[in-house]
């Protein structure tokens, strides 16, 4: 079986390098040439860890290939995923599906024989009859069928997610697409992941209601880490004594500064979007869209308590501004509302993160990249943890900067009170 993975986005190029790296014949298209090329020399346009590595071998092994080609590629293979984006349509909360729709239409015209089109991007339930729509127009329905097959990777761990997931869903009501589908995912199957075929929507929204969910429980956990703090206890005893019942579950459930990233903020809008037009009051998720939204507001008011209330001409430090740790990705990442607020009150910052400089805040008064954590944190008031990289969790303040003494936010709570304060600082965390 050849498959054509067409977007090379974090979804298509992850996927489809790990497709290959399973023994599969795999072209990754896109229509931005400059990215094939770079490819093609082994450059790789996003920050993965492990994803160059694996590109360099398959590539090397000619099971992958890159082309910007789309229609001799889709041509010449027999599954076609599409992964290009979804983004939130501008000034509405709906998904943009017109990246989805142009390849539908240029797949239309190159299906020459048996074709399984599969939406692995994330899309609105009735996207995939859509689709069947836009293919029937031009090719009779025996020569192609139209599955969904969400992916459930998470940045940072990517590669690992794809080969260890805990399930795949495959959504088609056709058998024949269900046999071909799970045998494509057998390997991993064998392994232990639990293998699940429901109808089309059903997978469509299975996408959906679980990063709905995910978001709702960081959400959950994040209010009731403000509840801790008014009542001196620690957020983290009640997150394992919920996590150790079965029913919920440990993970995801870590206070911290709001949930960001390329997926629970646009779906989350998104899922809502789609039930209003079925005319449906997802009141649960409207909430925690809200909840999150005021979640920076709430730490920079705690930053504004720590300062006495004096922002003006204070030293902030943020250590990591990403919108978690492994990834270079700012998209929706809380510090892109945290700096500018400070900035516009008057503080000076200064900010290290592991994957350089951001040009998000290239335009602000008085904000400084720095290259080291030491540059970083020398002269400061305050010194935020924002992200959770491991660059950040044996730091030993006292020995690195000499002299002043500042105050630390751990927003990720990274590090245990009394280990901060025997070195002579006052500890701030979330939720305790
Ligand atoms: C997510 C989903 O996990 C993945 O299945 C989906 O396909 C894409 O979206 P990703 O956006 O890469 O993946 O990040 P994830 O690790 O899920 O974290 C999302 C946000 O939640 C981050 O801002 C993270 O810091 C936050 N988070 C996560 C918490 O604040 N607490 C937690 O306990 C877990």
């Amino acid at each position: 079986m050849k498959l054509c993975m067409i977007g090379t986005g974090y979804v298509g190029l992850v996927s489809g390098v790990c497709f290959a790296d399973l023994g599969n014949e795999v072209v990754c298209v896109d229509n931005n040439i400059s990215k094939i090329n770079l490819l093609k020399k082994g450059k790789i346009p996003i920050y993965e860890p492990g994803l160059s590595e694996l590109v360099a071998k398959n590539f090397k092994n000619k099971r992958l290939n890159f082309s910007s080609d789309l229609k001799k590629s889709v041509r010449e293979s027999d599954i076609i995923f599409i992964c290009v984006g979804t983004p939130t349509k501008k000034g509405g909360s709906s998904a943009d599906l017109s990246q989805i729709y142009n390849v539908s239409k240029e797949i239309s015209s190159s299906i020459n024989k048996f074709k399984i089109i599969i939406t692995k991007s994330t899309v609105p339930v009735t996207t995939g009859d859509e689709i069947e729509k836009i293919l029937s127009k031009k090719n009779n329905k025996k020569k192609f069928s139209v599955a969904s097959n969400p992916e459930f990777l998470r940045e940072g761990e990517a590669i690992r997610d794809f080969t260890y997931p805990d399930r795949v869903v495959i959504g088609t009501n056709d058998k024949k697409t269900g046999k071909i589908l799970k045998n494509l995912y057998s390997p991993l199957i064998s392994k232990g992941a639990s293998y699940l075929q429901t109808s089309r929507r059903a997978a469509e929204l299975i996408k959906y209601a679980s990063n709905a969910f995910l978001a709702t429980k960081i959400t959950f956990i994040n209010e009731i880490a403000n509840l801790c703090e008014k009542i001196d206890i620690n957020v983290e005893d009640i997150s394992i004594g919920m996590g150790l019942d079965k029913r919920i579950g440990g993970r995801f459930l870590r206070a911290g500064p709001a949930y960001g990233g390329s997926c629970f903020p646009k779906d989350t809008k998104a899922i809502i979007s789609t039930a209003d037009k079925f005319k449906t009051n997802l009141s649960v998720i409207k909430s925690v869209i809200k909840s999150n939204e005021n979640r920076s507001k709430i730490l920079l008011d705690r930053v504004y308590q720590i300062l006495n209330k004096k922002i003006r001409k204070k030293k902030i430090t943020f250590l990591g501004v990403t919108f978690k740790a492994n990834t270079d990705d700012m998209r929706d990442s809380s510090s892109l509302k945290m700096i500018p607020w400070l900035s516009k009150k008057g503080a000076i910052i200064n900010y290290f993160d592991p994957t350089g400089l951001k040009k998000e805040f290239s335009k602000l008064k008085n904000v400084t990249h720095q290259t080291t954590i030491k540059s970083a944190i020398e002269g400061s008031d305050l010194v935020i943890i924002h992200t959770e990289w491991n660059d950040f969790k044996s730091i030993n303040f006292k020995n690195l900067v000499k002299g002043k003494k500042f105050i630390i936010f751990d927003m990720r709570n990274i590090y245990s009170s009394s280990k901060i304060e025997d070195q002579g600082f006052r500890y701030y965390s979330v939720g305790k």
